[in-house]
């Protein structure tokens, strides 16, 4: 696939800068047509029979497969949900947590994470978004560490992985702003919430979550695709757990989503990640002259600034939509965040800094 095939993919670049894929990614016509084409079926044959329910339950199995392989997990870990936040709320309602247990987290997690974090009874202990602080607040009430794999307000990477290995802690990984954005393995990683609207692309509200020993997370959610088909479950509600991950899927997705997800999760070109590295950098470069740039260099494909001339985060981004250029404010943190994607182009770029003056 060329560089002009992936961009005509989305037809949303023809007319926009469109640089938010943080909160959520351009959609591709191939994706908006699958979803159409199962939107009319359910209108024409009515959302029943047996060819429909085939498909329901063929479509995750496919997904559960792709994501694995997106991630490098046996598919018997993935288990599809509606977001990175329902994956987290499966995460931490299972794992018990009594209000004598720690969790390590960092000043710039999405509430996303943050929310089901509080929601546990478990104490939070907040430190700076850094290995060593978070290795250095490990306490032997420590349960979990729980953080962003790619923080949200400047596209920071942390190293989840030396950090699940230098504490010999279970983590909980946010994946929100890495997957689908850089290389990610989940392998060595206990759990890892994924969206499927954001850098892969997908409708929303799709995700997926990564439990790498499913056995060992209590099912808090059941949900009717949480006991296994060959037991069922008796009058009394006791169950026996359908194999794997899937058991903590949440809800019955619509065909229509499923199928536009199934095609979005199989567009992304092989050089994707190299081209959006590099387009991450080549706008740092180009803002360095212009405003004070946060993010540092060889991070991830989230570039965040200082509005200039005292302006405020929200007017940028105001006057910046108006001009056609979409990016987003980093709410408390006076930031202008944009996110540039292997579907970015130089003129996107120029037009976003040409907007900044
Ligand atoms: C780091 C991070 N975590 C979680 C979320 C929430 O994502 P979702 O809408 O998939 O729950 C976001 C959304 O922007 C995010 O940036």
């Amino acid at each position: 696939m060329t560089f002009a095939d992936a961009r005509a993919m989305f037809p949303v670049l023809q007319r926009l800068a469109y640089l938010n894929t943080g909160s959520f990614g351009p959609l591709s016509s191939g994706t908006a047509a699958a979803m159409a084409e199962e939107g009319q079926r359910d209108l024409a044959d009515g959302r029943s029979g047996l060819a429909y329910f085939e498909r329901g339950l063929a479509l995750p199995d496919e997904l559960r497969a792709l994501k694995a392989e997106l991630v490098a997990a046996p598919p018997d870990t993935v288990a599809l949900t509606a977001s990175t936040t329902d994956g987290c709320n499966v995460v931490l309602s299972g794992l018990g947590l009594r209000p004598e247990d720690e969790v390590i987290t960092t000043t710039d997690e999405h509430f996303g994470l943050l929310g089901p974090l509080h929601a546990s009874s478990a104490r939070i202990v907040v430190v700076e978004p850094t290995a060593e602080s978070i290795l250095a607040a490990v306490s032997p009430r420590t349960r979990l560490l729980a953080v962003s794999q790619v923080l949200w307000t400047n596209g920071r990477i942390l190293p989840v992985h030396e950090l699940r290995e230098a504490s010999g802690l279970p983590i909980l990984v946010d994946a929100a702003q890495s997957v689908g954005a850089i290389p990610v393995s989940v392998q060595g990683l206990d759990f890892v919430a994924i969206p499927g609207q954001k850098w892969l692309c997908g409708p929303d509200p799709t995700g997926a979550l990564v439990v790498a020993d499913p056995d060992a997370l209590r099912i808090a959610r059941p949900s009717s695709f949480s006991f296994s088909r060959d037991d069922g479950f008796d009058v009394a509600g006791a169950f026996v757990p359908r194999p794997g991950a899937a058991r903590f899927e949440p809800n019955w997705i619509s065909v229509a989503t499923l199928a536009g997800l199934k095609v979005a999760l199989t567009q992304a070109p092989d050089w994707s990640f190299e081209r959006a590295a590099a387009q991450a950098d080549q706008l740092r470069a180009m803002l360095a002259g212009h405003v004070d740039v946060v993010t540092s260099p060889e991070q991830a494909t989230l570039v965040a600034f200082r509005p200039p001339d005292g302006r405020t985060a929200a007017e940028v981004t105001g006057t910046l939509m108006d001009l056609g250029v979409v990016v987003r404010e980093i709410p408390r943190r006076e930031l202008v965040r944009a996110s540039v994607g292997w579907w970015t182009n130089e003129e996107d770029l120029d037009r976003l800094v040409a907007g900044l003056s």
